[in-house]
């Protein structure tokens, strides 16, 4: 008897939108685990280090053979490896998520991590998140959702996040910062951060994490 293919569900959009919540909650439903792209492209540029951006396509992609990613795990459980080990608390950071922005452009790397991608959505289900998993890495995925909210008020939450873990947080910087890598993720020329022609575009600014949740879910589960 055929194997069932794998369920994928997309969710794309821009940094502190709040799509890692609800990526974990919605896996946590739907009994399938979570792949938070960004954080593949956070480790890639943290390993790497700062400038690897300007490294030669022959270097860059000799060094991107060796990261090998998997998944283990579902929901809010699930845990993304590298060569089999568990990714650095500091990925997390500001400082690797502008790398990680500034090394997305660049095509080989970007060739790297959708075959990465797509080989772990051939043999696991997958909520899958990140900038362009709704318009080039799964196309054809079951459903597709893109959040979007103010760019203050996603300023605002990541400070809150960062203040409930107990860090300092200058809503200031973390605003430009914020908007910086929205002009960087928006204008480049591969994988641009936008909706994909079939997804369910969700306005959070106005809505709590809970409704956000059931939209997608009523969508999912065709009652929407
Ligand atoms: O979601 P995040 O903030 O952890 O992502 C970090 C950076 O990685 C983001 O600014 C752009 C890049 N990225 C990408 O280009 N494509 C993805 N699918 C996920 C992340």
């Amino acid at each position: 008897m055929a194997r069932k293919a794998p369920l994928i569900v997309t969710l794309d959009g821009p940094a502190g939108v709040g799509k890692s919540t609800l990526a974990k909650r919605l896996a946590g439903e739907l009994g399938v685990a979570v792949l938070d792209t960004g954080a593949m492209f956070r480790a890639v540029a943290y390993n790497l280090g700062e400038g690897a951006w300007d490294w030669t396509q022959g270097i860059l992609q000799q060094k991107l053979g060796d990261f090998e990613f998997s998944l283990r795990g579902s929901g809010k459980d699930t845990e993304l490896l590298l060569g089999g080990q568990p990714l650095p608390e500091a990925i997390r950071n500001e400082e690797t998520g502008r790398w990680a922005s500034l090394l997305a452009v660049v095509p080989s790397v970007r060739a790297h991590m959708k075959m990465a991608q797509i080989f772990l959505g051939q043999t696991t289900s997958l909520v899958a998140e990140g900038r362009d998993m709704g318009t080039v890495v799964f196309p054809d995925a079951a459903h597709k959702f893109f959040l979007d909210a103010d760019p203050d008020e996603r300023a605002r939450r990541r400070c809150r996040q960062l203040e409930s873990l107990g860090k300092s947080a200058d809503f200031d910087s973390i605003a430009s910062s914020i908007r910086q890598r929205d002009d960087q993720d928006r204008n480049r020329s591969i994988a641009p951060l936008k909706p994909a022609p079939d997804a369910l575009v969700v306005d959070t600014t106005h809505l709590t994490e809970n409704e956000v949740l059931e939209a997608v879910l009523d969508r999912v589960r065709g009652l929407r």
